[in-house]
């Protein structure tokens, strides 16, 4: 339902106020064919040079496959696996009484089902301090976990503010599975199959056929349809339909849910498949680590400087931040509170906010068109009107399109914008503001799809910096999930992520934009991780937005 009421937002605000965004895509038409029925075994072989042709094409893909499966392991001998129950974590400076400012350092031991100390790395761990059940206050904040490759890790929580705490330490994967999740991601093409319409202008004769990233360079190119784009840096092909066969009679796009479960039998084995099971995946260490912490919070200023606005290149932290009250207080820059007064929003007259990406940038939207009625309703009555049309803030959303993760009703192919595009369309300035929200949908592609998107946007950000300098843009980063069955982690675990937030900071992070991690952000958030975070953490994300907004 949200995707479709999204949709439908999506459309309508591209066409109301960048009528060029109605256009649709553009087709390019060459084209071959591929069969229906092979599309699982396309999604199987390698991603290695997607574009080089070969001389004997599906020779070498087929050994490349086979050499994917070699990698696969049948016999998994589970006492070897890192074992949440087993792991032993002590502290290195223990102390009675810690205090604010001072750091936490905690060494964690991954041991295996029998107790012995593993000896290499690899192994996932997620790290929190918090307040402990009695307190009146809750609050919490992520650890850094560094390791040290020898089955040791290093947690280090920075204290931020007194009271009684405790930490957790749970095992989001053993090594044994992060094994197992890079080889799928480095040896299948898409871990997720999508599927298109074709949909005949004159006779309305519809067709199905699967779509993907990759190329089957075995087929002949007129037997497909491919809409790759430069500008974006991207590839997508359709299998040519066999009865409408016109490439620009696409129509719309969704999940094969069937076809991705059968491709997920095909991408590991049993024994593979049972470290994924909850006696193994997101379990805690037990511990009982509890610490006193006396002092004043930290407010405005870590050791005696005063913190800036959020923007670009900011200083490093011991820490992110943490949450209070339920309130995210960063470490690394001053959010701009959102209170209920209009007077506290002077700064946000006249600015313009573009939101490209996904569910959770329409969040954002949904948060600030809210605050700018609530702005506007506290007006006195005479001038709400003049302010709505001189001088409120503006805010537009448009979601990226393809890789999707979507079902029913399927998308229409002419409202999907690649983000690079969008980009290069936006007049900027000190008024605008551009929100980047983009990994979800990827965590279910190879590190190359998304690495080739972000290059894309980088240059688009760099088009876009040379035309207006002072343009504000936020790449917003990706947060943790909550997950249960085996398909969720073979598509969207929680490591996929990690490891796309690292890609994207070595992609963009000498750009003069705002990179807002919140991935430490969402380690906190209780009592489970949800895809679309709720109120509290949509509010503290876009109080750092609207600082870097508002400064100068
Ligand atoms: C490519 O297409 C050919 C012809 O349809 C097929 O035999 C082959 O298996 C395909 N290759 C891959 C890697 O799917
Ligand atoms: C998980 O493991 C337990 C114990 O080994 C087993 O009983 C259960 O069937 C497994 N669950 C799945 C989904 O494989
Ligand atoms: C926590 O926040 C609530 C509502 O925002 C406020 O009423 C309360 O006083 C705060 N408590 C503390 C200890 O700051
Ligand atoms: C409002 O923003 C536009 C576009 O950035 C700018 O041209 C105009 O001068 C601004 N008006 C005021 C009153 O700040
Ligand atoms: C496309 O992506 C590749 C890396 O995946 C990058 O090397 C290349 O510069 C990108 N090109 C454009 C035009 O964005």
């Amino acid at each position: 339902m949200l995707e479709k009421r999204g949709g439908y937002i999506a459309g309508f605000l591209g066409c109301s106020l960048f009528s060029l965004l109605c256009t649709g895509m553009i087709f390019q038409g060459q084209t071959w064919m591929v069969d229906n029925s092979r599309v699982g075994e396309i999604a199987t072989s390698r991603v290695e040079n997607p574009g080089t042709s070969l001389e004997h094409p599906l020779e070498s893909k087929q050994s490349m496959v086979a050499s994917a499966w070699s990698q696969k392991r049948d016999h998994i001998d589970m006492s070897e696996v890192t074992t949440a129950e087993h792991m032993l974590i002590g502290v290195i400076n223990p102390r009675t009484v810690y205090q604010v400012g001072d750091t936490l350092v905690v060494r964690i031991v991954a041991r295996d089902a029998k107790g012995r100390q593993k000896t290499n790395g690899g192994d996932f761990l997620l790290a929190k301090l918090c307040t402990t059940a009695k307190s009146r206050v809750k609050a919490c904040t992520a650890g850094q976990v560094t390791d040290r490759g020898n089955g040791v890790y290093i947690a280090r929580f920075f204290l931020s503010w007194p009271g009684s705490l405790a930490i957790s330490v749970r095992l989001g994967h053993s090594s044994e599975s992060v094994e197992v999740l890079k080889r799928i991601r480095d040896n299948f093409l898409d871990r997720r199959v999508t599927k298109c319409s074709f949909v005949d202008e004159i006779s309305g004769e519809e067709e199905w056929v699967h779509c993907t990233f990759s190329r089957n360079d075995s087929i002949n190119p007129r037997d497909i349809c491919d809409y790759s784009r430069s500008i974006p840096n991207a590839t997508w092909y359709c299998q040519r339909p066999t009865r409408v066969k016109a490439c620009q009679s696409i129509t719309a796009c969704n999940r094969d849910y069937p076809a991705s479960l059968k491709l997920h039998e095909t991408m590991v084995t049993a024994s593979e498949a049972a470290l994924f099971n909850s006696t193994l995946a997101n379990l805690d260490v037990p511990n009982k680590v509890k610490i006193t912490v006396k002092g004043n919070r930290i407010r405005d200023g870590v050791e005696g400087k005063t913190l800036p606005p959020c923007g670009p290149q900011l200083a490093e932290s011991s820490s992110e931040g943490y949450w209070y009250n339920k309130t995210w207080h960063s470490l690394r820059c001053k959010p701009l509170r959102i209170h209920s007064s209009p007077l506290d929003y002077k700064c946000l007259r006249n600015k313009s906010i573009t939101i490209l990406g996904d569910s959770t940038g329409r969040q954002y939207f949904g948060y600030l068109e809210d605050l700018v009625q609530k702005i506007t309703a506290q007006l006195p009555e005479g001038k709400r009107e003049w302010e709505r049309k001189h001088k409120s803030m503006k805010v537009d959303f448009v979601f990226h399109t393809f890789p999707r993760n979507h079902g029913t009703p399927a998308l229409q192919v002419r409202y999907l914008k690649y983000v690079a595009d969008e980009v290069d369309r936006i007049v900027g300035g000190p008024n605008m503001m551009v929100v980047l929200c983009f990994w979800a949908h990827y965590n279910a592609e190879p590190l190359e799809t998304f690495r080739s998107r972000v290059w894309g946007i980088r240059y688009a950000i760099e088009r876009l910096l040379n035309r207006y300098p002072d343009t504000k843009i936020v790449w917003r980063t990706g947060a943790m999930q909550g997950h249960v069955k085996l398909e969720h982690f073979l598509e969207n675990s929680n490591w996929y992520t990690h490891q796309l937030i690292h890609e994207a900071k070595q992609i963009l992070g000498d750009l003069n934009i705002f990179i807002l991690d919140v991935w430490e952000m969402s380690l906190c958030e209780e009592p489970f991780y949800s895809l679309h975070p709720g109120p509290d953490i949509i509010k503290g994300h876009v109080e750092m937005m609207l600082s870097y907004l508002c400064s100068n």
